[in-house]
């Protein structure tokens, strides 16, 4: 697909709808999680940390520089790291593909680029149908467009099949190209919830729960060279305790991936679930109970 200047080119793909991708709800549902967690703020600050180097390594001595951004949601960490990408290499054209199976989200990401003056210099190629689609299309077609910075944010735990997903984009990958994959902790609060209750949270968009440490595995057992560093992050969840408060009830819903937490399990699981957030997956200070979301951010090497 060629881009030219300014231009907003898109490829639509009529997907059949997967659960995994998000749309009505659910897009209330993250966006009320990215409120109370402190995530993209937590993410931001670990792009700002360890991009500009990595830009600077990636970027030398080329000529032109392509993004793809996979599960990009609403574009909002996206458009941060491109502006860096941009003050890095003033001079270096820039391209950003962007596969994301949610018209909703991408949507809000178009409506965030029509009104950030550096990001309208980019020419942005829209992919909206869910990853297997497009590396389906993309092998069919035969001309691979090649990438010096790929990027999975949060994303990951909803594709098919993480050992061909991950080789799929690691050879999309331009010389000296990072693929950077961002997912919660191995042992944190997320991993410790969805596999003490896997039986019951395992059940929808999500069928095998994936924390940093079945990346890490499926990297080493691919032999590629990745390098791996910590986003600390907690969030106040002293909410999820009390019954009455919505904003527990809507934080319990995103956190199970339910669209209501209080009348889908029993009263044991729920009372198992909410027992394990508070004693397992959170630390207690000031009388407040902070859920432990760490996370991982791991940079795999071309
Ligand atoms: C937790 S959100 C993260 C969004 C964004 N990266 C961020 O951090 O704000 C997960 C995103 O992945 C998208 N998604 C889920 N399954 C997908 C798939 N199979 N292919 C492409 N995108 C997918 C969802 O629509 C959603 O936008």
């Amino acid at each position: 697909m060629t881009a030219m200047n300014g231009e907003v080119q898109e490829s639509v793909m009529a997907a059949e709808a997967k659960q995994t991708c998000y749309e009505g709800s659910s897009v209330q549902s993250f966006q009320f999680y990215l409120e109370h967690s402190g995530e993209h703020e937590a993410i931001l600050q670990c792009v700002h940390n360890i991009l500009p180097g990595e830009f600077k390594r990636i970027g030398a001595g080329k000529s032109s520089l392509d993004v793809l951004g996979v599960g990009s949601g609403g574009g909002e960490i996206d458009a941060q790291m491109l502006t860096l990408l941009q003050s890095t290499f003033p001079a270096v054209p820039i391209t950003a593909d962007i596969v994301e199976g949610s018209s909703q989200l991408t949507d809000n990401f178009k409506g965030l680029v029509a009104k950030t003056t550096n990001l309208q210099k980019i020419p942005f190629a829209w992919y909206i149908m869910h990853s297997e689609d497009y590396e389906r299309q993309v092998k069919e077609k035969g001309d691979m467009k090649t990438f010096d910075f790929i990027h999975m944010i949060q994303m990951i735990y909803y594709v098919d099949n993480l050992a061909d997903t991950i080789k799929f984009y690691h050879s999309l990958l331009k010389n000296n190209g990072r693929l950077m994959i961002i997912i919660e902790a191995a042992n944190g609060g997320w991993d410790t919830l969805w596999k003490t209750y896997k039986k019951d949270l395992c059940v929808d968009a999500i069928q095998e729960y994936r924390s940093s440490g079945e990346v890490i595995a499926c990297l080493k057992s691919q032999g590629l060279k990745y390098e791996e560093h910590v986003i600390p992050n907690s969030f106040d969840i002293t909410e999820c305790f009390n019954p009455s408060s919505q904003t527990g009830k809507r934080l319990l819903n995103y956190m199970t991936a339910n669209d209501n937490f209080y009348q889908s399990f029993s009263p044991e699981i729920k009372g198992g679930m909410l027992e394990l957030l508070r004693n397992k997956c959170s630390t207690e200070k000031d009388g407040r109970v902070l859920f432990n979301s760490n996370m991982s951010c791991i940079l795999v090497y071309a």
